[in-house]
This record gives structure tokens, C-alpha cells and sequence, in this order.
């Protein structure tokens, strides 16, 4: 099992689609063990974003969740670290496959709804940095139909 962090980012909630999005983590089977609605902080947000603090854009990324309000989720599963970058899709939307979250609904690489942690690594920085002590540990009840 790996839990990972999930950002709908702010051009997702102002749009309207933040229950679409999540649940397209939910119907996958993947289970939401924390979430929150914030309006993200400049520190948390270049924590967050800290690997990028060289790159031209990095200004703009920090700019651009810090905006508007964001949904952070943090949902669990086999492989689930993959399996959301899949349901994804590419990073920037033109190139993005469709049945993806960013091939159905973005044509830009900032402006791509949401944000998934890129490895094991990143998935338990990200998580002690959005969700300290925050995570539920519960038992699904129909655990045994979903996963096996
Ligand atoms: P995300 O998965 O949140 O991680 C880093 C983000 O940087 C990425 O999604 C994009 O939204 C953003 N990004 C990557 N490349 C560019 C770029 N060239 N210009 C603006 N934003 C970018």
C-alpha cells in the first residue's frame, strides 16, 4: 500500500470541478485518507514546490497556488503513487492523453488542475508537509472487493 498526495489546484476549483476530479481517485478505488480546503501559504507552497526553485517558471508556479484556494487530498491504495500520476495524464495538458484528468480538461503546463507526488520519496516529504499527524488510518469495509 502507498498513500500520496493529491493537489486540485486552483484552476480546478474555480472551475468547478473539484468533486469531479477527486473523484475520479475514489472511483479508481483508491482511498481518501485525509483532505482540506486551504488557501495555501507562500512557505508551504515553495516548501512544496522547493525542487523547482531554480527554473524560469518557479516565480509563476508560486503565484499561481497561492492564488486562489486549493483542495489537498491524500489517498491510498496499491501502487497508488502511479496509478495517479496515470489518471493525470502528462503535465502539460496539449500533450496530455485523453481519459486523463489533464487530456479531458487543460490545453496548459501551468494551468493543469492538479498535482500528484512523483515518487515514494516525494509522496512522504509532501505528506508530512501538507498533512502532519492528519492522516486517518481507517478500514474500508468493502476493502476485501476492491483490493483483493
Ligand atoms: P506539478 O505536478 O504541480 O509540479 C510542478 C509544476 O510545475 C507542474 O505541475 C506544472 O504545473 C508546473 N510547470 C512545469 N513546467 C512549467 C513551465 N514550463 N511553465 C510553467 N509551469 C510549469
Amino acid at each position: 500500500m502507498q498513500t500520496t498526495l493529491i493537489i486540485i489546484k486552483p484552476d480546478a476549483v474555480q472551475r468547478g470541478l473539484t468533486g469531479e476530479l477527486l473523484s475520479r481517485y475514489e472511483r479508481k478505488g483508491l482511498q481518501i485518507v485525509a483532505a482540506k480546503f486551504i488557501q495555501v501559504s507562500e512557505e508551504i507552497a515553495s516548501k512544496h514546490y522547493a525542487e523547482h526553485k531554480e527554473k524560469p517558471f518557479f516565480g509563476e508556479l508560486i503565484g499561481f497556488i497561492t492564488a486562489a484556494p486549493v483542495m489537498v487530498a491524500a489517498v491510498r491504495g496499491p501502487e497508488a503513487i502511479a496509478i495517479c500520476r496515470k489518471i493525470n495524464g502528462a503535465t502539460n495538458g496539449v500533450e496530455a492523453d485523453p481519459g486523463t484528468i489533464r487530456g479531458d480538461y487543460a490545453v496548459s503546463k501551468q494551468l493543469n488542475l492538479v498535482h500528484a507526488s512523483d515518487s515514494p520519496e516525494s509522496a512522504e516529504r509532501e505528506l508530512a508537509l501538507w498533512f502532519n499527524g492528519e492522516i486517518i488510518d481507517w478500514s474500508r469495509q468493502n476493502e476485501r472487493w476492491i483490493t483483493g
